[in-house]
């Protein structure tokens, strides 16, 4: 059997899958493959390994019903319609939890660099302007004792809350679907309404799915909401924020800062005015960039396949309901 690759991914995976019997075809070419090269590709395969933004929708869905079973290179899934992806019977699996540590420090990283405005101060050396110090200029705010509002206190909100509480005794609340009692039994976290998150963060996180329900969901009404010295950190997708109104927010100084891993859309322009404000860092969707998780998670995405390729379950599908059928 054989499995087609979407990108280079870490060798550990794919030696997996050929110690595990099967062909790989990886696709090396570094662009996007268009949705109808991706199923002319998948025609001559039994499970893709999916990297990167490909649509797994319908029409996919319904082409490529052949699939044994795909397993997507990361945790976010808003690239697939699940619930096709029952009805035809593909199962599909992602990368939770391997992940959360490197996605954590990613928040944390823009956390303080924002707080610091650590990203401007060092661009504006390259430009020559360290001049004259001025002890009221450049000034950042302190992260001691001030509340952490995450947005999904999931595995990542939960990795961030923990090195938040760690690093400067922070006070945590959080707004979920359902109350998470390991943090507020180890963290003393609060669960508060959406309305409170935004209303009492000092730094507000988000790391929610992106979904019909959370898309957009950071515009200008809710930034109206915040503290006008709230930073807000992204790392989970850009669309749940509106950038513009992002921007707008900054601009009028009804919040303070903003720390994006995550943009609307990638890449995002060069020329973009949020990456030449003072109180804004920006990354390259960098969130799980470090070789021992993408190791994890090439590992990860090759033993779901083994798992199907093999009649048995996919241990990290998004749709098990498939193999009870
Ligand atoms: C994930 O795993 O979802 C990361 O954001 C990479 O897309």
């Amino acid at each position: 059997m054989n499995i087609f690759v979407t990108r280079v991914i870490p060798q550990k995976g794919l030696d997996l899958l050929i110690e595990a019997g099967f062909e790989v075809t990886q696709y090396t070419e570094k662009r996007e493959l268009s949705q109808e090269e991706l199923i002319l590709a998948c025609k001559d395969h039994d499970a893709l390994l999916s990297v990167g933004p490909n649509k797994i929708d319908e029409n996919f869905l319904k082409q490529c019903s052949h699939l044994k079973g795909i397993a997507l290179m990361s945790v976010g899934y808003d690239n697939v319609d699940v619930e096709a992806a029952t009805r035809y019977g593909v199962p599909i699996s992602n990368t939770p939890g391997v992940l959360s540590g490197a996605t954590a420090d990613v928040a944390f990283l823009l956390m303080i660099a924002v707080s610091r405005k650590a990203f401007y101060m060092s661009n504006s050396i390259a430009k020559g302007e360290w001049g004259f110090f001025e002890p009221t200029v450049n000034l950042g705010q302190e992260l001691n004792g001030k509340t952490l509002g995450v947005f999904g206190l999931g595995r990542i909100g939960m990795e961030l809350a923990q090195k938040c509480k760690a690093a400067y005794n922070m006070n945590i609340i959080y707004h979920n679907r359902k109350p998470n009692d390991e943090a507020e039994e180890s963290l003393d976290a609060q669960y508060v309404s959406f309305e409170n998150l935004l209303k009492q963060s000092d730094v507000l996180s988000v790391h929610v799915n992106l979904t019909p329900e959370t898309k957009g969901l950071f515009d200008h009404t809710a930034f109206k909401q915040m503290k006008p010295s709230v930073i807000f950190i992204n790392t989970a997708r850009g669309a749940i924020h509106q950038e513009d109104d992002l921007l707008q927010a900054l601009q009028n100084k009804t919040i303070w800062g903003a720390g994006l891993d995550v943009t609307n859309p990638e890449p995002m322009e060069p020329t973009h005015p949020l990456l030449s404000m003072p109180n804004v860092c920006v990354l390259p969707h960098i969130g799980s960039a470090t070789a021992e998780t993408r190791d994890n998670m090439a590992v990860m995405a090759a033993q779901n396949l083994i798992a199907v390729l093999k009649d048995q379950e996919m241990p990290q599908a998004i749709n098990p309901e498939v193999f009870h059928h």
